[in-house]
This record gives structure tokens, C-alpha cells and sequence, in this order.
């Protein structure tokens, strides 16, 4: 699938990009995040959790790895590797056995450990760059949709 890039200049518009693939999503589904630090990648994650009527204010799971929520139409599983080091870790922390709870695994920092694409099923790729040298709100998202999908 040819990606898709698209440029935003605040939060909210970052926001709304992820309600946009949160609307694609289904269970089984998993988003791999991927840009700088202070990127958005979190804000994004807000807007799929967003789309799916979860309504609690997301935050990075940093220090936790995982965070789960539930009362949306899936449950959304929301993890920051950036502390992890290997695919063990995060084996063992369950996450296959979260990737087979019916709900949309979120992952920020994914490309840190290339071995969780093995284990997905249907995978949307969302990468966020910082333009610093334009303006400081400004972001560019690529997302590379699964077969099949359109945005
Ligand atoms: N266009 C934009 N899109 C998203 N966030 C923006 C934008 N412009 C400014 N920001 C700011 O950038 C920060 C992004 O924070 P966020 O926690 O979402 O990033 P992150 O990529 O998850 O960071 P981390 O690498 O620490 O997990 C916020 O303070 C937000 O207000
Ligand atoms: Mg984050």
C-alpha cells in the first residue's frame, strides 16, 4: 500500500488524524507509532481511544509499559516500549495474550523491537515526525494502511 502523508500544525488536528484510523479499526487490529520524542504519537493514541468513545484522558504509559481501557466499543491496549529492551520483556509482561483479547493493541515506539510485526495480524503503520525547522506544531504523519483499507 502506497503510504499516506498528511501535515498537521496543532494537537488537535493530530488528534483528529487518529480518530480518522480509529474509525478503521477492528478487534485484533494493531497500530504501530513510531517518530520523536514529544512527537504526538500519544495525542494521536487519544484520538483513536477518542473514536472508539473511551473518554478517559490518555496518558503515555512510560513507566507502566501497559495501560488498558475498557467501556469503549473494544477495548483499547495502549503500551510505550521506549523502556523496554528486548521482545522478551514484552512477552513477558502478556503481550500475545493481549493481542488476542478482542481489542486494538496501540503501540508507541514499535520499531525499537521489529518482532511485534511478526505477531499482528492486521497492521497500521503511523509514523510522526517533528518540523521543527518550519514551526514548532507542525507534524508529518506517515500511515501506511493495511490491505484493503482506505482512510
Ligand atoms: N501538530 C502537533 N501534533 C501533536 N502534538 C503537538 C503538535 N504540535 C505541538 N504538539 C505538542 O507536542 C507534544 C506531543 O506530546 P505527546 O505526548 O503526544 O508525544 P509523544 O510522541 O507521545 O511523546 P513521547 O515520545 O514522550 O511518548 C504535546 O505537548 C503537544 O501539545
Ligand atoms: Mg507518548
Amino acid at each position: 500500500m502506497e503510504p499516506i502523508v498528511q501535515i498537521t500544525t496543532s494537537e488537535a488536528e493530530t488528534t483528529c488524524l487518529g480518530t480518522r484510523i480509529g474509525s478503521c479499526l477492528k478487534a485484533g487490529d494493531v497500530v504501530l507509532l513510531t517518530g520523536d520524542l514529544g512527537a504526538g504519537k500519544t495525542h494521536f493514541t487519544g484520538g483513536i481511544a477518542r473514536s472508539m468513545g473511551i473518554s478517559d484522558y490518555i496518558t503515555s504509559p512510560t513507566f507502566t509499559v501497559v495501560n488498558e481501557y475498557e467501556g469503549g466499543s473494544l477495548p483499547l491496549i495502549h503500551f510505550d516500549i521506549y523502556r523496554l529492551g528486548s521482545y522478551d520483556e514484552l512477552f513477558e509482561i502478556g503481550f500475545e495474550d493481549y493481542l488476542e483479547r478482542g481489542g486494538v493493541c496501540v503501540i508507541e515506539w514499535a520499531d525499537l523491537i521489529p518482532e511485534i510485526e511478526e505477531q499482528a495480524a492486521r497492521i497500521f503503520k503511523v509514523d510522526i515526525r517533528r518540523m521543527d525547522d518550519v514551526s514548532p506544531t507542525q507534524r508529518e504523519i506517515t500511515i501506511v494502511l493495511p490491505e484493503g483499507e482506505r482512510l
